[in-house]
């Protein structure tokens, strides 16, 4: 049976709706059917809207907020500060609030932890770094226009640094995180410090593999949901929240009709990314110079290598499946500088191998890339 989707405290007191609409529909824009996807996320229950300056949509989020007839403080709408606003953090506020329509925010996220000026994107120590962002963005809680502040894709070193110089904790570090992406160490170091993690992509976006997992289909069928419902049960049950976006009517309605999942479930979905090939990104910024919109896995503090597969700490490698279809066997060039990234991207992963493991040496040798350089970069969609 369906239970109702609960609401999380954030560190400042306020609550979230446990489940959130996500407004990135694959490409920037997409005007009217946004507006309409809004609008029937909220005549069906969502109270919580996730979109971004860089989504090119501000507008019609706003409008299906304003035009719903429901009380603007029962919705939680989140945007985002994009890479090429960290040095005008104000005016980028402003913007989004004019895009909206709306008088307060209630969510304002530091989208990327890397800054770029124009084309140029700056290495972690280049000025304005994650902290003077950080600090730009403080200042807009004193305005009253936006209630709560967080980030995005930070990994753990650079969400350690900020934590050791903000005033103001992130009430959320939104991130990548499914089935084959628990990120179980980060969700770790994010819930002692109050932080909690908002999961993006939770289905995997366009390359949704582990709902095809057995034992996802075994738990949905023994619950009578689908697996898509299973990984958003098993999202909140852990205590994220979880930002699924759907455009269809029926699968908007499934993904917000939640069941609770026994210990043991729990444990499975959990266990999943420990089967061979699945402990990875599904997205599709992951390309073969291991540098996701102009900075490193190593300066990102991804746990990653090209492709986006974890590196398993513990056996020092990559764990390969003969089978999977999106298995990882590649020789890929020694480059001595991350080299210019071109948006959209296709996932370029070849298939096939004979080894179940690639070991931890052998990737930094032919991986290493420079820690701080200003890269050129042209972006041209966003996520
Ligand atoms: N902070 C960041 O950097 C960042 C990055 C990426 C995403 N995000 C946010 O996270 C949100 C969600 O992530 P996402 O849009 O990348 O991917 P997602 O929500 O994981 O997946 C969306 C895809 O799954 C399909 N889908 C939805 N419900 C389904 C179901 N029940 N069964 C099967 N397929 C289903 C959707 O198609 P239909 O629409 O046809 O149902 C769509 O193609 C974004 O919209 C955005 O708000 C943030």
């Amino acid at each position: 049976m369906a239970t109702p989707v609960p609401y999380f405290s954030l560190n400042n007191g306020l609550k979230i709706p446990a489940i959130g609409m996500g407004c990135w529909m694959g490409d920037v824009g997409g005007g009217p059917a946004v507006e309409e996807m809004c609008a029937n996320a909220l005549k069906n229950g969502y109270r919580h809207l996730d979109t971004a300056f860089g989504y090119g949509n501000e507008e019609h989020v706003g409008k299906a907020v304003r035009e719903s007839g429901i009380p603007r403080n029962e919705i939680f709408v989140t945007t985002k500060l994009w890479n090429d606003c960290h040095h005008k953090v104000k005016e980028a506020f402003e913007q989004s609030l004019n895009n909206l329509g709306l008088d307060y925010i209630d969510l304002y996220l530091m989208h990327w932890p890397m800054a770029q000026i124009d084309d140029i994107v700056l290495g972690p120590e280049e000025h304005p770094t994650i902290v003077d962002t950080w600090k730009e963005m403080e200042k807009l809680l004193e305005t009253g226009k936006v209630k709560s502040i967080g980030v995005s894709n930070f990994g753990i070193k650079p969400l350690k640094r900020l934590l050791s110089q903000c005033k103001v904790v992130p009430v959320t570090n939104q991130v990548e995180s499914h089935p084959c992406l628990p990120y179980l160490e980060l969700k770790n170091l994010c819930e002692e410090n109050g932080i909690l993690i908002t999961a993006y992509s939770p289905l995997g976006q366009s390359n949704r593999v582990f709902l095809a997992d057995p034992d996802m289909i075994k738990i949905a069928e023994s619950h009578q949901v689908t697996p898509a419902q299973v990984a958003m049960s098993w999202a909140v049950q852990r205590g994220t929240v979880a930002i699924p976006k759907s455009a269809n009517l029926e699968r908007m309605r499934q993904n917000i009709s939640l069941v609770t999942l026994s210990d043991k479930e729990m444990d499975l979905v959990t266990s999943l990314h420990k089967k061979p090939g699945m402990h990875r990104s599904l997205l599709a910024y992951h390309h073969d110079g291991g540098v996701v919109f102009g900075w490193t896995y190593k300066q990102l503090d991804w746990p990653m290598d090209k492709g986006g597969f974890v590196i398993d700490q513990e056996n020092n490698c990559i764990l390969r499946s003969k089978t999977h279809p999106t298995s990882f066997h590649r020789k890929w060039p020694v480059t001595s500088q991350a080299p210019l990234t071109h948006f959209p991207m296709t996932r370029q992963n070849q298939c096939s191998g004979s080894s179940p493991s690639i070991p931890l040496t052998s990737f930094c040798a032919q991986t290493s890339l420079p820690l701080t350089s200003s890269l050129q970069l042209k972006i041209q969609s966003s996520v």
